[in-house]
């Protein structure tokens, strides 16, 4: 029914959002405030803070794949996958993925995020354990809060509690969940140790590879090629196209009937918009271009490695890669926040983890080492680094 515009509506009262005021004051007096910073097209500073692994989002290749892929396809994908939103170029993407990948079949979806949430939902019931490692991303821990299943969080990267955890479950089905790379630190996850564990209590494992595809494994064929585990048929992979690939969107890799249970039960499959053309070429672009190129995951590992034996010997707590992320520790949120500003200011842009993104609690900065960095690069990333380390 349309309300009659004389009704009389009571006086919106002014305080009704003040509590808002309230959280960002103590988020304030927390060191904890983020602002939004828009780009320039040329930013004259280094890139060390976003997550484009193989620095091929620029890359004529992908941005020629993306525009020819707008113009013969549309803007967008016009509807939801099962309707009006898959063409033949999604089709496309998901075959040479899952070859690519070693796996029987892919997905393709409008985020890495709602990949997750797709897997973690379709792929677990209220008969299902969830062991989810501490320090999984967010996008996996919400999934587990949308499952309607029991969930463990388990200690971070330890395959003999997870066996312990499953052995106890009075669940009859279990599913072990981890990312195969920690985003914050750029430490591997034991997967092999979890596929072990997962096995002998009859457990599906699966393994969110962000940080992974495109870095890990023969020519970036993943963690799950890395671990001798691509193909498996108890094993399920997630990935964005958002990092290595230089696009948007994100891929459920696995075994044919795992894909064919997501499309007619996820929701976040569904009932999204197809994934745009646009990022459906570049994808299918960056994918090529790494198969042509191979040694572009080998260069971005080595880089990484690099970086952090070179912070280490300039006195700064740098992490162990094990793909293309570096991480240094700072004493505070607060000096965090600073060494970023200043490394900004010195013309070096890196990422910045506080509280709550970091499971540990302890503040750092983010590096990545993209493929493309060149040596006076990388020696420049690391003066400004040392330079403006927080004195303690
Ligand atoms: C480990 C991990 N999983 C999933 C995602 C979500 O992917 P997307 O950005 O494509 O939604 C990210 C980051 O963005 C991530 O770091």
């Amino acid at each position: 029914m349309i309300e009659p515009t004389t009704t009389a509506r009571p006086q919106a009262p002014a305080a009704v959002f003040d509590w808002l005021d309230e959280a960002a004051e103590l988020r304030a007096r927390a060191g904890l405030t983020r602002t939004l910073r828009s780009r320039p097209a040329e930013d004259p500073v280094l890139d060390l803070a976003s997550n484009d692994y193989l620095g091929l989002t620029r890359h004529p290749a992908v941005t020629g794949a993306a525009a020819a892929a707008a113009r013969r396809w549309g803007g967008g994908s016009t509807g939801s996958r099962l309707v009006t939103g898959t063409t033949a170029l999604h089709t496309e993407l998901e075959a040479e993925l899952a070859d690519f990948c070693g796996v029987e079949a892919a997905l393709v979806f409008s985020s890495g995020y709602t990949a997750n949430l797709a897997a973690l939902t379709a792929l677990t019931d209220p008969d299902t354990l969830i062991v989810s490692d501490a320090y999984n991303h967010a996008s996996l821990i919400d999934g587990c809060r949308l499952a309607r299943a029991q969930v463990l969080r388990a200690p971070h990267a330890d395959p003999a509690a997870v066996g312990e955890a499953l052995a106890a479950r009075a669940e009859p089905r279990a599913l072990v969940v981890s990312d195969s790379v920690f985003s914050v630190d750029g430490n591997a996850a034991p997967l092999r140790g979890l596929s072990a564990a997962a096995r002998r209590s009859g457990a599906a494992l699966l393994v969110d590879d962000a940080h992974g595809l495109g870095v890990l494994g023969e020519g970036g064929r993943g963690a799950l090629a890395a671990a001798g585990l691509a193909g498996e048929p108890d094993v399920v992979a997630t990935a964005t196209l958002s990092k290595s690939l230089g696009s948007q969107g994100g891929a459920v890799l696995g075994p044919e009937r795992v894909i064919r249970h997501l499309v007619e039960s996820a929701r976040t499959f569904i009932f999204d918009t197809g994934l745009a053309p646009a990022a459906v070429g570049a994808a299918l672009g960056a994918l090529r271009l790494l198969r042509a190129e191979p040694q572009r995951a080998h260069r971005a590992r080595e880089v990484a490695r690099t970086l952090a034996a070179r912070l280490g010997a300039a006195g700064l707590e740098a992490s162990t890669p094990d793909a293309a992320v570096v991480s240094v520790l700072a004493p505070t949120p607060e000096s965090a926040v600073r060494w970023a500003a200043d490394c900004r200011a010195a013309g070096l842009a890196v990422g910045c983890f506080r509280p709550p993104s970091v499971p540990d609690g302890i503040s750092r900065l983010r590096l990545t080492a993209r493929a493309d960095l060149t040596e006076a690069q990388i020696a420049h990333a690391v003066e400004v680094l040392a330079r403006t380390a927080p004195r303690v």
